[in-house]
């Protein structure tokens, strides 16, 4: 009896100290979408678990375009939330302003160090030490298809985008959308690294990581421009301005063929109760089997006031790298854990693809950055290549070879 009673004494007691920690965390994010919602709330349902309040900062936009500028102007206010979704190279200028929190501490009792991988690691320090934490691996070179409509059409998986034109004609023949697409600058780059790194990753780093004013002007780099103004042929009128997750819902309906977007566009199938491998299938971008273009999600953490806000903010940076939460996260998100070593059977058949790509493009080189989801270029040189590509996909009159001058020119202007 007396045992018992200890027992719930010290159960009060240790609730009691947790909730005399509890505090809020403001998280800013652009998951807004059926399958991103349901990722988010993950985390938001474990710190609210942990005894915390959990302000919610979302912000719409597919790639967080919007998102970034409703961020910088909180900043320049002098009042940012907690936690932000920011990426690659972006964390280094947020950590060069000096806006940044240290969690080497959390980092350091979690061994992230050991169980992240390197290529992740690097991207969530500044200056040598955590100031963000990843919450998964996404890739971007997938295309997802609607195997009924390819079967009404007659037409075959492509495995290059030569045959992707192939089938397209085919599919639209058929009375079919071949490619499901918006047009919104940062799904036209999507597009356009993916026929990028159709020609090689040797091709595409020197492209997008070194900037080389050769490769920029290669006679590859035009063919990549003319392969990629031929895909106008094979989406529909609509596609202006729409967001992802509807050109996703178009293969989702059977109006479209495929879609070529990284794999948050599977937590929309997932979303929607479909099943990868009999509703939906998933291939790599025709020409990029052998690569994997990653683009890490993770949440940067803000120089905060208050000890229940700072005790708050580190119990965030460890739940997002415990098991449970990577699991679960990531069944929603489409994505990969980002924590080595994990468990692999509640993961369907594109998931395991991805983590077998993942760590066998480590291996060869084949494990490149997303240019279009920031992981490659700082933001000046990415909205220098945005521009030009995505002016380039809707002017009927500009030539594959004035989109590399241009190309070239704007980069060099933006360095
Ligand atoms: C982000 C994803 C997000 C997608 C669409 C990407 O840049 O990394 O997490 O789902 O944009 O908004």
């Amino acid at each position: 009896m007396k045992k018992i009673a200890l027992g719930l004494t010290s159960v009060a007691l240790s609730l009691a100290a947790a909730q005399s920690q509890a505090g809020e965390v403001e998280v800013l994010h652009w998951w807004t979408s059926g399958g991103e919602a349901a990722a988010i709330n993950v985390l938001k349902d474990e710190m609210v678990d942990a005894g915390h309040t959990w302000k919610d900062f979302a912000v719409a936009g597919g790639g967080g375009e919007s998102a970034m500028t409703v961020l910088k102007s909180r900043a320049i206010a002098g009042n940012p939330p907690s936690a932000a979704q920011i990426k690659g190279p972006t964390i280094q200028e947020w950590g060069d302003l000096g806006f940044l929190t240290n969690l080497d501490d959390v980092a350091e009792a979690g061994d992230w160090d050991v169980i992240l991988p390197g290529v992740v690691s690097e991207v969530m320090k500044y200056d040598g030490h955590y100031v963000a934490a990843p919450v998964n691996v996404h890739r971007v070179n997938w295309m997802w298809a609607n195997p009924e409509v390819f079967r009404k059409a007659g037409a075959s998986i492509p495995t290059t985008w030569d045959q992707f034109i192939t089938e397209a004609k085919k599919i639209k023949a058929a009375g079919f959308t071949p490619l499901a697409h918006g047009g919104q600058a940062w799904q036209d780059a999507t597009l356009f690294e993916a026929i990028a790194l159709s020609k090689g990753s040797k091709f595409y780093n020197s492209a997008f990581i070194g900037l080389s004013d050769k490769t920029l002007r290669s006679q590859d780099m035009i063919d990549v421009f003319s392969t990629f103004k031929q895909m106008r042929e094979f989406v529909d009128t609509g596609f202006s301005g729409r967001d992802w997750n509807i050109a996703t819902s178009m293969v989702i309906n059977g109006e479209a063929a495929m879609q070529i977007m990284g794999d948050w566009a599977k937590g929309e199938f997932t979303a929607a109760g479909k099943k990868a491998g009999i509703d939906y299938v998933c291939y790599p971008a025709p020409g990029t089997s052998d690569a994997f273009t990653f683009n890490i999600d993770s949440l940067a953490m803000f120089k905060v006031d208050g000890k229940e806000q700072q005790v708050a903010q580190k119990d965030l940076a460890r739940l997002i790298l415990e098991p449970k939460f990577q699991e679960t996260f990531n069944l929603n998100k489409g994505s990969i854990p980002t924590r080595l070593n994990m468990p692999r059977d509640k993961f369907d058949t594109c998931a395991h693809s991805a983590m077998d790509s993942f760590l066998a493009s480590s291996t060869t080189g084949n494990l490149v950055p997303s240019m279009a989801h920031g992981m490659a270029v700082n933001s000046m040189v990415q909205g220098a290549i945005f521009d030009v590509v995505t002016n380039f996909f809707n002017d009927d009159s500009m030539t594959s070879e004035e989109a590399v001058d241009k190309l070239a020119r704007a980069i060099k202007a933006s360095m």
